[in-house]
């Protein structure tokens, strides 16, 4: 039984799929031949990994703690992805140092980014807790593919047939190859959640943008999930109700590490992990799962 009309379309863009209302052949061809700047700070993530937590964090480094501009731009307007038809527009109408955000998987950045002294910060969330956001957001986000069940949405995740493809190999892709880019910042989710101020001083530092002591309290507020929850400018309450549906859910859902416990069963958990072990078994990177 299909709820709500859904407004989804797909485009296939080098055998990874995208929302079709956002991305056309043309804007992925832009992001990919992006013409970046030394000055351009970049956040990359996999989808539901802390995309607008990032975004919100930057923008307050940037502004050295003032919230002006967290109160009145929308993230988009702020950070648009590269990928997404708007950024152009965005970009003609902005100035100053652009933050730019992409879920582009590395391969198709490489060249892009190649020479390039844009600072890229990579953010990182354990993919128990990715998928089951993502899950979620796509029972919300009518431009997105219906999930069906928790367990096809799974099963589907897991072979990377899912918007902006394999969750693995976005994570490895970027880490991997993070000695190609000349200013890379790897940080998790989880390592913000554990400790905002301290992720806001790293960042504060890579960035090269350092805050005073009540610099960062504001910083530190403003990026606190209840504060977030409420901002209607990264909170995704200004997108129409027949794009995103928030009597299906919220953006700003849990906030939580370890959420995935109640959606997961058992079975699906230890499958999860064999995939995992044999998936990331060329990798060094190591996620907090749990509280
Ligand atoms: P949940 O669905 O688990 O709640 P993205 O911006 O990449 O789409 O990621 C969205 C996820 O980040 C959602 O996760 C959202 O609640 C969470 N998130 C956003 N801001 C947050 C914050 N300040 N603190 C904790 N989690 C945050």
């Amino acid at each position: 039984q299909r709820e709500m009309a859904r407004l989804d379309v797909t485009e296939t863009f080098q055998g990874i799929i995208f929302p079709g209302h956002l991305h056309t052949q043309e804007s992925l061809r832009y992001a990919t031949n992006f013409k970046f700047q030394d000055t351009d700070t970049l956040i990359v993530t996999y989808p539901k990994s802390g995309t607008t937590w990032m975004q919100e964090v930057v923008t307050m480094v940037s502004c050295r703690g003032d919230t002006v501009k967290s109160q009145t731009q929308p993230n988009w307007a702020r950070a648009p992805w590269i990928e997404q038809y708007y950024c152009p527009d965005v970009l003609k109408a902005s100035q100053g140092p652009r933050l730019l955000t992409t879920h582009l998987p590395y391969e198709l950045l490489a060249s892009a980014l190649q020479g390039s002294k844009a600072k890229v910060i990579y953010v990182a969330r354990n993919p128990k807790d990715v998928v089951v956001s993502y899950y979620y957001f796509h029972k919300m986000a009518k431009f997105l593919k219906d999930p069906g069940t928790f367990s096809e949405f799974l099963s589907d995740f897991l072979e990377g047939t899912v918007y902006y493809g394999s969750w693995f190999d976005h994570v490895k892709g970027w880490t991997s190859n993070a000695r190609n880019i000349d200013n890379f910042l790897y940080i998790t989710y989880e390592e913000m959640w554990e400790d905002l101020r301290g992720s806001l001083m790293k960042v504060s530092r890579f960035l090269q943008c350092s805050l005073l002591e009540d610099e960062l309290t504001s910083a530190q507020k403003t990026c606190g999930f209840n504060t977030m929850s409420q901002n209607c400018m990264v909170n995704y309450t200004l997108i129409p109700q027949e794009i995103m549906d928030h009597s299906k859910g919220k953006f700003m859902r849990k906030g939580q590490i370890g959420d995935w416990v109640n959606t997961f069963s058992q079975e699906q958990s230890h499958n999860f992990d064999e995939v995992y072990a044999s998936k990331m078994a060329d990798s060094m990177l190591k996620f907090v799962w749990e509280t």
